[in-house]
């Protein structure tokens, strides 16, 4: 190799990383459409929905982009060009249209020749599919995993990466591959921004359990956290483990399970994608959703994913590390019963003698300083969820 092109070589390998880590510094945040409207979905939708975010309070909370999940495809034209299908109409206009609010765009697409839902993939048409999205001004694509029999995923995904940057246009990648070939191992790799660890999120509390056929696996908010286990390390700045987008709001759990949720996910790092009706939302759930100092750790410029930190069977600590040194932590309850939890600071990477102030992130309060360990009664499915700050 001459020395001009490995410096080349360097150079374009930094713009490139820089690219993927500048566009996910921290966790995405949004709203996506398949929880809530599956394959109902129409631009009115999402015009509704990035006006909803651009006028509750959700902007400022931090969520950015409208997604656009599987079902707006229509046939692809003579040359080749995906075209959207009736519902969703002139695409460009909606990207304009969601921009216009201040907030960004994403789509999805599958590398197969059909998508999930049964419509048009972009097998053999990436290149062309990226320049498509780039047109539109589309910013975030979600790349799902359905009738790929004959694709490898690594290959898949670094494909579309390249079609994207080759597009010219900054466009975050959501690897959709359901975690079955460790997307965790390659997915930075290949320019992945987010990859999902895990099947599909149910609107549920339970752990993960075989489908009514007898086929693996439908999975509650439990069966999706202890899937999350071991895989911290993989996420950082750019790079996210995705457990799959939130169904706070969407009527299957009780808001003590909702809150648990959001806690949850904010607490591993992971993107926090809405799923609910934004036009029809009770106040209990828009306060969950837009908990700004949950958020926070969430949002955390760190960039650590929390992890399991104590289990005493029914009872657990999670603690996640933050840049200026504290620590969020949550005391989880999967009982059926109220229990007390108890974090003791040697679990969280503290000696015993520290004193740290104790803050409680969804009553608003500081709790005072405490030494050793924080102790609090915990609702059945509920959380406590403090930061403590040396
Ligand atoms: C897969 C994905 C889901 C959703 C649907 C759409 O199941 O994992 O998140 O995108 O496809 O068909």
């Amino acid at each position: 190799m001459t020395k001009l092109w490995m410096c080349t070589a360097l150079v374009l390998t930094f713009v490139s990383l820089g690219q993927a880590q500048t566009a996910a510094a921290t966790p995405p945040m949004g709203w996506n459409s398949w929880n809530h409207f599956a394959c109902k979905v129409t631009a009115a939708d999402i015009r509704a929905a990035a006006d909803a975010i651009a006028s509750n309070g959700m902007k400022q909370a931090g969520y950015t982009y409208v997604n656009i999940d599987d079902c707006w495809q229509g046939k692809r034209d003579a040359q080749g060009n995906i075209r959207a299908n009736q519902r969703f109409g002139d695409m460009k206009a909606l990207a304009d249209y969601v921009h216009s609010k201040g907030l960004k765009i994403g789509i999805y697409s599958s590398p197969g020749p059909k998508t999930c839902a049964g419509y048009e993939g972009s097998y053999r048409h990436e290149e062309q599919d990226a320049k498509q999205y780039a047109a539109w001004g589309v910013d975030y694509l979600k790349y799902d995993w359905c009738h790929t029999s004959t694709q490898e995923a690594k290959a898949s995904y670094a494909n579309i990466r390249a079609a994207l940057d080759a597009a010219g246009r900054p466009i975050v990648l959501s690897i959709c591959e359901w975690g079955t070939a460790k997307p965790w191992l390659w997915g930075q790799e290949v320019g992945g921004n987010l990859w999902r660890t895990t099947g599909d999120i149910n609107d549920r509390w339970g752990g993960k359990q075989k489908w009514p056929d007898g086929s693996c696996c439908s999975n509650g908010v439990l069966g999706i956290l202890d899937q999350q286990v071991g895989l911290q390390s993989y996420a950082g700045p750019g790079h996210w483990n995705d457990p799959d987008m939130l169904e706070v709001g969407n009527g299957g759990m009780t808001d003590v399970e909702y809150r648990t949720h959001f806690s949850l996910w904010a607490l591993l790092a992971a993107p926090l994608i809405a799923g609910n009706d934004l036009r029809n939302m009770r106040p209990q759930i828009h306060d969950i959703l837009t908990n700004k100092e949950v958020i926070a750790v969430d949002q955390d410029a760190l960039g650590r994913e929390g992890e399991r930190v104590a289990k005493n069977g029914e009872l657990e600590v999670w603690a996640k590390q933050l840049k200026d040194g504290s620590r969020a932590v949550i005391l989880l309850n999967r009982g059926e019963s109220e229990q007390e939890i108890t974090a003791n600071w040697e679990d969280l990477g503290y000696p015993a003698t520290l004193s740290g102030a104790v803050r409680d992130l969804w009553d608003h309060k500081d709790l005072g300083k405490k030494t050793g360990k924080f102790s609090a009664r915990v609702a059945p499915h509920g959380v406590v969820m403090v930061t403590v700050k040396p």
